[in-house]
């Protein structure tokens, strides 16, 4: 299997399934000295946990990270960083029945039709559990950013058809005290209602999440394949059950004349800036030093509390009983994930730049 690799100077190889004895991962690439708050690991990945809201899988993991090499007295060496977290919550006998079956919306079809063979277990390397160490790892990424100032903040901007009225930047603070991380306290009451009265009809919803990335230098992203809005955007979509990416002006852009979309000139404190933003930060490939926000669409996962037709490799109807471990919205979780994805493909493109130019 390729492809466990991302990024091309600050590099992330991660492995593990989702009922493996472990997961982990390592981060080739990482500059010197960087002092490594454990601390704020562990807080980070305490926003992707399960079980800080209703309708949250019944798999807790307590998702302690271990740093296994290139630090010396919690300072980065430079050398590869190795991570590894414990599974320890994986119930692999409650997933007997549905050996050989295809759950339908899940990997388990693609993959035998690719490999000739599935893990039932979970979804195996397809499970979300994967991207504990994608947080982990975008936690010391973070770090690498904030020493440039760097900063990326992610909310819950729809559940299902209750959304946030616009798109605009949230503190940290306002969006960490809604259990489902939605930052208008009147829209994250009534997403929590609608999560649970899904969770009492055994059924799933999908959501949209934004992040916005402030303080960015201008000059990140490379112009042709690798633009800043390309990487972000493969790095969204490689998040499990992420369906749609947009930046700044977005689909709305379908819709704008080009004298309303256009991004004039203007000075702010002596220097010239895009002063509109409709282009998100980023114009050619390139940030501009401007704020730039995305959003990412996650569909309703697979795995509901009702009874399901679907059919084995043999081809036999088979029923899939209601059960399982899983979330009825995986949005809340995942905007830990979106952070980390956008702090790994950040400190990328910032290691990059620094070979731009003499
Ligand atoms: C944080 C997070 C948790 C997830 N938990 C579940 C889950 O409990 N049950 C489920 O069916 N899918 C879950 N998913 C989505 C599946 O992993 C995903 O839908 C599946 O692997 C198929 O991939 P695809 O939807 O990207 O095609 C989760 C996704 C994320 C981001």
């Amino acid at each position: 299997m390729a492809g466990n690799t991302t990024g091309q100077v600050f590099r992330l190889t991660t492995f593990g399934e989702s009922h493996g004895s472990i997961i982990g991962g390592i981060i080739d690439g990482c500059p010197s000295g960087i002092r490594i708050d454990r601390q704020f690991i562990s807080n980070e990945m305490q926003r992707r946990r399960a079980g800080q809201s209703s309708g949250s899988t019944s798999r807790i993991e307590t998702d302690e990270v271990e740093i296994v090499s290139g630090l010396l007295d919690d300072i980065t060496t430079g050398t590869p960083i190795g991570l590894l977290i414990k599974n320890t919550q994986q119930n692999s006998k409650d997933y007997e029945h549905l050996k050989d079956v295809y759950r339908p919306s899940h990997a388990d079809y693609s993959y035998d039709k690719k490999y000739g063979v599935f893990d039932h277990k979970g979804g195996g390397r397809s499970s979300a559990r994967e991207t504990a160490v994608r947080v982990a790892a975008g936690a010391i990424a973070k770090l690498l950013l904030a020493h440039s100032g760097i900063k990326i903040d992610a909310y819950v901007f729809a559940v299902g058809n209750i959304s946030m009225p616009e798109t605009q930047y949230y503190e940290r603070n306002s969006i960490d005290k809604s259990p489902v991380r939605c930052p208008e306290p009147d829209v994250s009451i009534q997403m929590q209602n609608y999560i649970e009265k899904l969770q009492a009809d055994g059924d799933t919803c999908g959501g949209a999440i934004v992040c916005y990335l402030n303080n960015l230098p201008p000059g990140l992203g490379e112009p042709v394949f690798d633009k800043l809005q390309a990487s972000l955007a493969a790095a969204m979509m490689s998040i499990p059950s992420a369906k749609a990416f947009e930046y700044g002006s977005g689909f709305e852009s379908i819709h704008l004349k080009g004298s309303q979309n256009s991004d004039n000139f203007a000075i702010r404190e002596e220097v010239v800036i895009p002063y509109r933003n409709s282009a998100g930060g980023i114009l050619g490939g390139i940030s501009t030093g401007q704020p730039i926000w995305f959003k990412v669409a996650f569909k309703a996962v697979s795995s509901l509390m009702k009874e399901r037709e679907s059919f084995n490799r043999k081809g036999e109807k088979v029923i899939i009983p209601a059960g399982g471990q899983h979330d009825v919205c995986v949005v809340p979780r995942a905007v830990a994930v979106v952070e980390a994805m956008a702090a790994l493909v950040l400190a990328d493109h910032l290691l990059r730049q620094r070979s731009a130019r003499v």
